[in-house]
């Protein structure tokens, strides 16, 4: 039977009546097919345990183990858990600065993330919506002049923040400093295509992000600096965008191959906001075989 669907747009669709928990390989191969049209899936009042998130996950490829430990579920290495919620020793329940700036999720490793799934746990009264921008869309609408000047180009993704002009570290994270005055050590920069052809549907899309890429490789910062910016400032574009406006028990997988998202914020102070998190590791040669640590 095929699954039942509410498009929110072109590449948005909600798939209705669907457990998450007890979904027989037609539901998944379905959802597979829908995949491979929308780039954002949303599902309704799921209510998945770590475990079961997990393995869900685990039902449509290779699930990531975060490289942060520190806020992975105690009953789930895979899962990570983002929340706002401070334990009355003042240490943090979750990854407070989740989604901090528009990226997609893993661009800093050599396989980047597939998809991403988020679970809404709990949800604060005001604030918290995370918004995507189709980045499909995005390079379509670039001037000519512009795509030419990043065609077979690479920028260089870091996941530190501390190297990164565009991003400044959290104050209201306790590692975040250490994490990634560490990283900036530990973690090399990683190249990858500034515009990248998506393996499923062979669409080209910009594959670049504030939170992530701190320079073009080959390039002087004199001239890739000043690119990055007006693409930065062209591409996030209100007309590329979906806004999700979370309900409790929402579950919302998306396609970082051709998406950057961001987390929106604006929490009060003691409104909590829960998500449990897992990301489907891409692979890399589908999409760029040159794809190498930055020599
Ligand atoms: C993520 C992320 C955004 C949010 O989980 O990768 O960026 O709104 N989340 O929590
Ligand atoms: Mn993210």
């Amino acid at each position: 039977m095929p699954i039942k669907v509410n498009q929110i747009n072109d590449w948005v669709t909600e798939i209705v009546d669907f457990d998450c928990a007890s979904m027989t390989a037609e539901m998944q191969e379905e959802a597979q097919e829908a995949f491979k049209l929308r780039h954002v899936l949303v599902f309704r009042d799921q209510s998945l345990t770590p475990t079961e998130l997990k393995e869900f996950s685990k039902r449509f490829g290779p699930v990531e183990v975060p490289i942060n430990q520190m806020y992975a579920h105690p009953e789930c290495k895979e899962v990570l858990i983002l929340s706002n919620e401070i334990r009355p020793d003042g240490t943090a329940v979750g990854l407070v600065d989740g989604g901090d700036g528009w990226h997609s999720d893993s661009s800093h490793l050599l396989t980047p993330a597939k998809a991403t799934i988020l679970q809404s746990i709990k949800n604060p009264d005001v604030g918290g919506d995370t918004i995507y921008c189709n980045m499909h869309l995005a390079f379509d609408a670039l001037p000519e002049a512009t795509k030419a000047r990043i065609l077979g180009r690479f920028g260089v993704h870091n996941v530190s923040k501390t190297i990164n002009p565009r991003m400044t570290v959290s104050a209201n994270r306790p590692d975040a400093k250490e994490f990634y005055e560490k990283a900036a050590k530990n973690r090399p920069s990683v190249l990858q295509p500034m515009v990248r052809t998506h393996p499923v549907t062979g669409r080209q899309s910009l594959y670049v992000s504030p939170r992530f890429t701190i320079a073009i490789d080959g390039m002087p910062d004199e001239q890739a600096q000043p690119l990055l910016d007006d693409l930065f400032e062209y591409v996030y574009d209100e007309r590329f965008q979906y806004r999700h406006v979370w309900s409790d028990r929402d579950l919302v997988m998306w396609d970082n191959r051709c998406l950057n998202h961001k987390a929106t914020g604006n929490l009060a102070p003691g409104d909590i906001r829960r998500m449990h998190r897992t990301v489907l590791v891409g692979d890399e040669a589908y999409y760029s075989p040159e794809g190498r640590l930055r020599s």
